[in-house]
């Protein structure tokens, strides 16, 4: 598939934002921690949803997905993780520490890199050997000898998302309680922790510190998925963008707080109302600088976006992302487009540019958005090679987009 995308002059209208990939994710992989039906509301009909029912599916569970509502039921039987799969989904990680602390054992593929960088999963690693877990690597897996995880002291090195939740996970069925400092507080993990709750488990939390009461088992629960908030950032950033006044309904502007800031210097005045979000674009935008960060700070998967929108600024600005270093293979091509960008020193600098549309290929998930936002910017048409990233994520993007007035469509690519 690819996105062919015609110039738009402005987009206007309202968007609804589904339920947060980022969140659904470990949420579906803690149903492992228990036997009993788990009824999940608002998960988005997304590639990466997909992969992991099949993941689910491999472990024993069996899976009902019907209008955005899962439900998970049966018993955890296998606890090995096929290559296959971790290659297609690397969040599929987080099923490593509800397996050990329900197994005891089990068997997973060891994650390859990815378009973003080097991913390595040390710091869930050493957590899990905190909690007594032991592995040996043979054949590109890691396989894992039966022990029963208890309690324990962890300080993570970094606040990694996908170390928290896991660590967060096998501290809910291991024995005994385990403290985690310098964790991620992420909304999405905040969602993990009252979807854990709604289960029997007993989680509290302070800071960036989580204090979790194993018990053996957890039940079943019924429970709706957060809204996407960089779903709901990623058609903020196209309304400022492309421009005209754009609704944004089913968000949390709570979680959206560092972004609205750096909006609002720009000169995008913005109405806030409890769920939604009105967004109005400058006729000068001011060109921000940006550094992401571990929440609260900037969200690294909105940095092409921000990208992509200080294209329009009048003047330089500058992007450095602290989590992703190398989160600038999306440069070269928009480069393609006309956009006056460089790296140095792993800042990207941003200059005003008119765009003119051509093909582009999208590298990754937020690469392919940013990138099809930029089409709608450039002059004449821009096509889009390698949906594939977008539908990992998005859930109807392209009919999101199309009625807030953009002129984009789907086609096959002609081999
Ligand atoms: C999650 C999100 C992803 C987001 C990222 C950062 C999901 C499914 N994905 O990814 O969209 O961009 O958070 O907000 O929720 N690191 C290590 N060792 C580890 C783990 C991480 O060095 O064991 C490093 C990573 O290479 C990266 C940084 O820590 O540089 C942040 O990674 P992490 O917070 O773990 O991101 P993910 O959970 O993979």
């Amino acid at each position: 598939m690819l996105g062919l995308c015609f110039h738009t002059k402005k987009l206007s209208g309202r968007v609804k934002i589904s339920g947060s990939k980022n969140a659904a994710l470990p949420i579906l992989a803690a149903t492992l921690l228990t036997d009993e039906k788990c009824v999940i509301r608002n998960v988005p009909d997304l590639e990466d949803v997909r992969i992991t029912f099949a993941l689910l599916r491999k472990m024993g569970k069996r899976i009902k997905f019907e209008n955005n509502t899962v439900e998970v039921k049966g018993r955890l039987r296998n606890g090995a993780l096929p290559e296959k799969l971790v290659r297609k989904l690397r969040a599929s990680v987080l099923v490593m520490g509800p397996v050990l602390s329900r197994l005891g054992e089990g068997s997973f593929a060891l994650p390859g890199g990815c378009a973003l960088g080097e991913r390595p999963i040390d710091i869930h690693l050493k957590g899990l050997k905190a909690m007594g877990a032991s592995y040996s690597v043979l054949r590109g897996r890691m396989l894992f000898r039966n022990q029963r995880l208890k309690g324990a002291h962890i300080k993570l090195s970094f606040p990694s998302v996908g170390a928290t939740e896991n660590l967060l996970m096998a501290a809910s069925c291991a024995s005994g309680v385990s403290l985690i400092e310098n964790a991620a507080v992420e909304p999405e993990i905040i969602d993990l922790c009252r979807f854990l709750k709604a289960m029997g488990a007993s989680i509290k939390s302070a800071g960036s510190s989580y204090t979790v009461s194993g018990s053996p088992v957890l039940g079943g629960a019924d429970f709706t998925v957060m809204p996407d908030r960089i779903e709901a950032g990623t058609f903020i950033l196209a309304a400022a963008a492309v421009g005209g006044k754009v609704r944004i309904d089913g968000a949390e502007p709570d979680h959206l707080k560092a972004l609205i800031k750096k909006l609002k210097a720009s000169g995008v005045k913005i109405n806030e109302k409890a769920n939604s979000l009105i967004i109005i674009p400058p006729k000068i935008t001011k060109p921000i600088n940006i550094i992401t960060g571990p929440y609260p700070e900037f969200p690294t998967d909105l940095q092409p976006l921000w990208a992509v929108y200080m294209l329009r600024a009048a003047g330089v600005s500058r992007i450095k992302d602290k989590i992703f270093p190398a989160r600038f293979m999306y440069v070269d091509e928009l480069k393609r487009l006309g956009a006056a960008m460089a790296l140095k020193n792993a800042v990207l600098v941003i200059n005003k540019s008119i765009l003119s549309g051509t093909n582009l290929r999208a590298c990754d998930l937020r690469a392919a958005s940013a990138m099809i936002i930029a089409g709608l910017m450039a002059d004449g048409q821009t096509r889009v090679y390698e949906l594939r990233h977008l539908f990992r994520g998005y859930e109807n993007f392209f009919g999101k987009l199309r009625k807030l007035g953009a002129n984009v469509s789907m086609e096959k690519v002609k081999k």
